[in-house]
């Protein structure tokens, strides 16, 4: 029966990952565990960085964006020997088990982490909303959130000033965040990874958009598809839209956590602490009909999310 808990927070941070800390902290405690906290992501984990906590610890933080316990990204953890180390030093404490809060990154540490003794648990900590085995991952909903009230705000001055407005919206290779503002936003063109449109048929869209007399133009692109800036300059000269380009970035990952995003950690970090108790490890605990759910990670990293062609339906059947 384990006896000590750690937890970690790992790879970018999201709105929500101190709820599930608090979350984790208090079933741990509730189940008659020794709850710690690890700072600064696996690489704290191998300087030692390691406290001890209560129930108050983090009390107030239920509330804050980013992570009280830090995050950080080590590239050297796919390296055995540096994991190696870090069982000696979680051992040296007498840490039996760890809740890892993260992305698929931070996933595949908490794997093979549990292949060498220590069973490990993922909550899903990330805005992009990459993570397939869960409904949503914490973060998305408050970053989404962010990202509508930048682009509300951009289509004000963009209607005022009969402009077309290029935005950049953060979250790595997966498209959710722009697709889902690209709904709420009644964005004119949404351009991701699953969702392409080539520079000319972009080009005519606006065109007819103008010649349609309409008062503004919102076309919504995922970071790293393309050149924003090239797009930018091609709409310069290939239509008559005054057109301005605005990068959100990291504006995205911060923020105080949404009231859904911090009883759905709440709940996850619970059911995370049941599965350690069970002896389980190698899992990672998602949401699913609102409920919490679990599954091995390898199997977790497989799984595609089909939601997206459903929703691209939506956008396109509004154009
Ligand atoms: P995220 O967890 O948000 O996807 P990263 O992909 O940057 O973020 O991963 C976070 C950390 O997880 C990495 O810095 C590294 O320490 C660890 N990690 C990532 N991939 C692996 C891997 N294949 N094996 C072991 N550890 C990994
Ligand atoms: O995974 C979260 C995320 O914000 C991605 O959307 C983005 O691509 C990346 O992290 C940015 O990382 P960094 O903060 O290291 O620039």
């Amino acid at each position: 029966m384990i006896k000590k808990i750690g937890i970690l927070t790992s790879g970018g941070d999201a709105p929500g990952m101190n709820s599930a800390l608090i979350g984790a902290i208090r079933s741990g405690i509730n189940a008659n565990k020794e709850m710690y906290v690890i700072y600064d992501g696996y690489k704290g984990l191998i300087e030692g960085k390691i406290q001890k906590v209560n129930k108050d610890t983090f009390k107030d933080k239920m509330n804050q964006g980013g992570t009280v316990i830090k995050t950080a990204r080590l590239p050297e953890f796919k390296e055995l020997s540096v994991r190696q180390k870090a069982v000696e030093i979680l051992r040296k404490e007498g840490i039996d088990a760890l809740i890892v809060i993260g992305g698929d990154g931070s996933y595949m540490g908490a794997k093979k982490l549990t292949e060498l003794g220590i069973n490990c648990i993922g909550l899903p900590g990330t805005i992009d909303n990459d993570i397939a085995s869960t409904d949503y991952t914490i973060g998305f909903d408050t970053a989404l959130n962010t990202v509508v009230n930048e682009i509300d705000n951009i289509v004000d001055t963009s209607s005022s000033h009969h402009r077309c407005a290029v935005v950049e919206i953060m979250g790595n290779r997966c498209a959710d965040l722009t697709l889902y503002a690209g709904i709420a936003t009644n964005a004119d063109i949404i351009l991701t990874k699953d969702h392409p449109f080539t520079t000319d048929e972009v080009i005519e869209t606006l065109n007819r958009k103008k010649k349609d007399d309409q008062d503004y133009a919102l076309v919504l692109v995922s970071e790293k598809f393309m050149d924003t800036n090239g797009l930018v300059e091609e709409i310069k000269k290939r239509t008559s839209w005054d057109t301005r380009l605005t990068v959100l970035g990291h504006t995205q990952r911060g923020g105080r956590p949404s009231a859904m995003e911090r009883v759905n950690a709440v709940y996850m970090a619970d059911y995370a602490i049941k599965l350690l108790n069970e002896g389980k490890g190698g899992m990672c605990v998602g949401i699913r009909n609102s409920k919490p759910v679990a599954y091995p990670i390898e199997e977790a990293l497989k799984l595609e999310n089909n939601l997206h062609k459903e929703l691209y339906k939506l956008h396109d059947d509004v154009k």
